[in-house]
């Protein structure tokens, strides 16, 4: 079927968040050692941003580094941090083509100083594209994220910057790292696990939840795609009946 074509782009979903897994036993699986399988990935992430640019989806978040995947081999998140450097150097020049902003999300400063230069040197260059956001989760994790919105907001409301009782949703929204960005609409998690792993939870609150036994590297356009298809079938309820909708 010819997924692309049956897509309503009045309803494409505002923000999709992926969780790219399976690069290890991808590569297991090719008889190459796990850093291969990350290489490979950087194909998908090139495909998958390519095909969001293409259809107009205006966000897209993706899971690239978590603050758990520091515990991995050494070599391995070596390898992660280059891929990072060396696929920005490479890239600038499609986002550039594709009006594409880049942002990066987690605890930025923790990453090597290669790293944060060429991020922060992508992300001043490609700051006033207008397009497509594409952020990048770097040792991310959700529980840290909010840890960190809970001491802004009460450093605020200690020096009465902000009144308790006036604190609601959109006061915890705006001090997410994600402050700029919609809900999320849909996650797509390859590889088959079903599990969210710590990964934008408050911003997933009514995110649909697309599985797929693809694994990252081999993910591509199609399988894009076909989530999106999927997604405009669901009916999306936010606690009302189907006939207040
Ligand atoms: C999960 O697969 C994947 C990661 C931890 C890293 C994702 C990184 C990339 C796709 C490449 C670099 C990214 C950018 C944005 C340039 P896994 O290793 O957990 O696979 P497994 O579960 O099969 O072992």
């Amino acid at each position: 079927m010819d997924f692309k074509s049956n897509i309503i782009v009045e309803k494409l979903p505002k923000h999709i968040a992926i969780i790219m897994d399976g690069n290890g036993r991808w590569a297991k699986n090719q008889g190459l050692l796990r850093v291969k399988g990350h290489e490979r990935g950087t194909k998908a992430v090139r495909d998958t941003v390519e095909g969001c640019a293409e259809l107009g989806v205006k966000n897209l978040t993706l899971y690239a580094f978590s603050t758990e995947n520091w515990n991995r081999p050494k070599l391995e998140v070596q390898t992660l941090m280059k891929l990072l450097v060396s696929s920005l150097k490479k890239e600038i020049k499609t986002l550039q083509e594709n009006k594409i902003k880049l942002q990066a999300i987690g605890c930025i400063e923790n990453l090597p100083s290669k790293a944060r230069k060429e991020l922060s040197e992508v992300m001043s260059k490609t700051a006033r594209n207008t397009h497509m956001t594409l952020t990048l989760a770097l040792s991310y994790g959700s529980r840290e994220e909010i840890i960190q919105v809970v001491k802004k907001i009460s450093d605020k409301v200690k020096n009465n910057i902000i009144d308790s009782e006036s604190i609601d949703e959109s006061t915890i929204n705006k001090h997410l790292y994600t402050q700029n960005l919609p809900d999320v609409d849909m996650m797509i998690r390859t590889s088959g696990e079903q599990r969210i792993s710590n990964f934008l939870l408050w911003q997933m609150a009514y995110a649909e939840l697309y599985f797929t036994d693809v694994l990252w590297p081999d993910f591509r356009k199609e399988n894009l795609f076909e989530a999106i298809y999927e997604y405009q079938k669901r009916e999306r309820r936010f606690g009302k009946t189907s006939e207040q909708l």
